[in-house]
């Protein structure tokens, strides 16, 4: 460690911030060393695990909605994936591919904009609508990740089309509403996966606030020092994540670190810490990760549910229904409105927040 420590970071961060152009600004201005406020310590890539056989599982939800059996088989898959991996793929997701492929082509333009033009969306006001930022905890955690990003918030608001960046608005609107749809068939299926009435998770409001959250990871030329985005849970109640095919996202499982492979169509679905909160452990918040690299860009977009924009003050608590003598509650009630604030506070330092809510 020792030299690394001894500079000025957060001049450095803010030199880096004030830039307004990310990651990218970085990449086009021709660096060939990753500056030391993006290096990580210990190094990042470490027991990644090269054992093939752990299939990631990969769910096909087709006939879910018309054939009683075949959503018996799906609803048994997803409560077997959700207790075992707290991650998994799903495909035949009812989203057409071009859809995909068009939002993930809508990012690209948002980061190929010229600097000008990217440095007016640039904001650490994250109760924007939309806001384009690198590093949303630049200035609280320990080190900074080879990734720029940016967010929009699509409901419980619908924002209006001008709120939205130009670049990709009509696309960011169409794949809204699909991913609602998808979301809202898997909150009934994860329902009934818990043993509750279909409705229920929709009923507590988990698919009331939906955000995207859009990534563009740069090639990066020293891609062992840093990291794409560091381990984390995601605090929200259940992400639906599409990956282009460069690959690099990882998932913690077993003590090891599983890619997740990219698979052209699929959807990755998982859960976050406020699931993990109101399943009463049942269904895990998983802690996952994105390795840096040489290929790039990379891109990626995160929708969250039930990720608050500072106005959701519904409690939540371990669901009633789940509860027993043998399995009391193991978390205190809070609001979205207050984990969202604590986990942005503490930032991605490799920790998770939840345990700070436990009783
Ligand atoms: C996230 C996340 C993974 C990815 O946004 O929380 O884990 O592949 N993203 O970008
Ligand atoms: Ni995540």
């Amino acid at each position: 460690m020792g030299e690394e420590t001894n500079y000025d970071r957060h001049a450095e961060l803010k030199a880096f911030d004030e830039t307004k152009v990310g990651v990218k600004g970085l990449v086009d201005s021709g660096v060939t060393k990753v500056p030391r406020i993006f290096i990580h310590h210990p190094p990042q890539i470490n027991n990644t695990t090269s054992d093939s056989d752990l299939n990631f599982p990969v769910i096909n939800l087709d006939g879910f909605d018309k054939d009683p059996e075949k959503r018996l088989r799906i609803v048994e898959e997803i409560r077997v994936a959700s207790e075992t991996w707290g991650f998994f793929q799903v495909v035949n997701h009812g989203i057409p591919i071009g859809t995909l492929e068009e939002m993930l082509d809508g990012v690209r333009r948002f980061n190929d904009q010229a600097p000008e033009i990217r440095k007016q969306y640039y904001s650490r006001d994250l109760s924007q609508t939309m806001a384009y930022n690198s590093n949303f905890d630049l200035y609280s955690s320990p080190a900074a990740n080879w990734r720029d990003s940016f967010s929009c918030a699509m409901a419980p608001r619908t924002p209006l089309p001008e709120e939205l960046p130009a670049a990709c608005r009509e696309i960011l609107i169409e794949f809204f509403n699909r991913i609602m749809k998808l979301g809202r068939c898997l909150f009934i299926l994860l329902s009934e996966a818990l043993g509750l009435s279909s409705n229920h998770l929709i009923d507590m409001g988990c698919a009331d606030a939906l955000a995207h959250l859009c990534h563009y990871y740069p090639a990066c030329p020293e891609p062992d020092l840093t990291i794409g985005t560091t381990q984390h849970s995601d605090n929200d109640f259940v992400t639906i994540l599409l990956q282009d095919n460069v690959g690099g996202l990882q998932v913690h499982h077993r003590n090891q670190w599983v890619d997740v492979p990219p698979t052209p169509g699929a959807l990755v679905v998982n859960h976050g810490d406020l699931l993990q909160l109101i399943s009463n452990d049942k269904f895990k918040s998983v802690e996952h990760r994105v390795l840096a690299s040489k290929t790039g860009p990379r891109i990626s977009v995160a929708s969250f549910f039930g990720r608050d924009s500072g106005t959701n003050a519904r409690v939540l608590e371990p669901i009633k229904e789940l509860l027993s003598d043998d399995n009391p509650p193991k978390y205190r009630a809070t609001t979205a409105t207050e984990y969202t604030e604590f986990y942005r506070r503490k930032g991605l330092d490799g920790t998770s927040a939840l345990v700070h809510f436990r009783l």
